[in-house]
């Protein structure tokens, strides 16, 4: 089985964003990992956050939301967001558009829970084309980490 086939999938690269006591986390994320800390904040709290990124995304940026964890560091100390009508933190930096959403529903997929939202708030914050994982993994030639459903060894 060739997985890079799946590459081809048309999708976008998102930020999910959640809290958890007036904490706030957020990971690169399309279904979330059972072992990161927005998954706990998400089980928590029942509302997240999506940040629709821009192409031009900064790697650092990318770095920080994708490849390091919440529980190492705080990664909200250096970023800019606003606080929604759920109260979930909402990234507006390199984010052509921000929804929120309250969980409805979840699916158990084994190593990732598939949140369903709906959606209570979202927003244009520019007009620049989004990033998608073809522009990442082919452009930027960009990997995906372990935790990330597309990991491919
Ligand atoms: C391009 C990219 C896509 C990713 N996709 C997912 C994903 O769909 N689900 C997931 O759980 N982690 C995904 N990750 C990995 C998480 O962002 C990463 O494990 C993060 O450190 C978790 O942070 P947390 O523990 O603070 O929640 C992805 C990372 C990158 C760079």
């Amino acid at each position: 089985m060739d997985k890079s086939a799946l590459f081809k999938l048309g999708y976008g690269v998102y930020i999910v964003s959640s809290l958890q006591d007036k904490k706030y986390n957020a990971q690169i994320a399309t279904c979330i990992n059972k072992d990161n800390l927005t998954h706990e904040y998400i089980e928590k709290s029942g509302v997240f956050g999506v940040s629709i990124l821009e192409q031009d995304t900064p790697m650092t940026f990318i770095g920080k939301f994708g490849f390091k964890s919440g529980r190492d560091i705080n990664k909200f100390e250096d970023t800019v967001y606003e606080i929604g009508v759920t109260g979930a933190p909402l990234i507006t930096e390199s984010s052509s558009a921000i929804l929120e959403a309250k969980v409805v529903s979840k699916m158990d997929t084994g190593t990732h829970t598939m949140f369903i939202g709906e959606v209570q708030n979202c927003n244009n914050l520019s007009d620049k084309p989004a990033l998608t994982y073809d522009y990442y993994h082919n452009v930027k030639k960009m990997k995906s980490p372990k935790t990330a459903p597309t990991y491919n060894a």
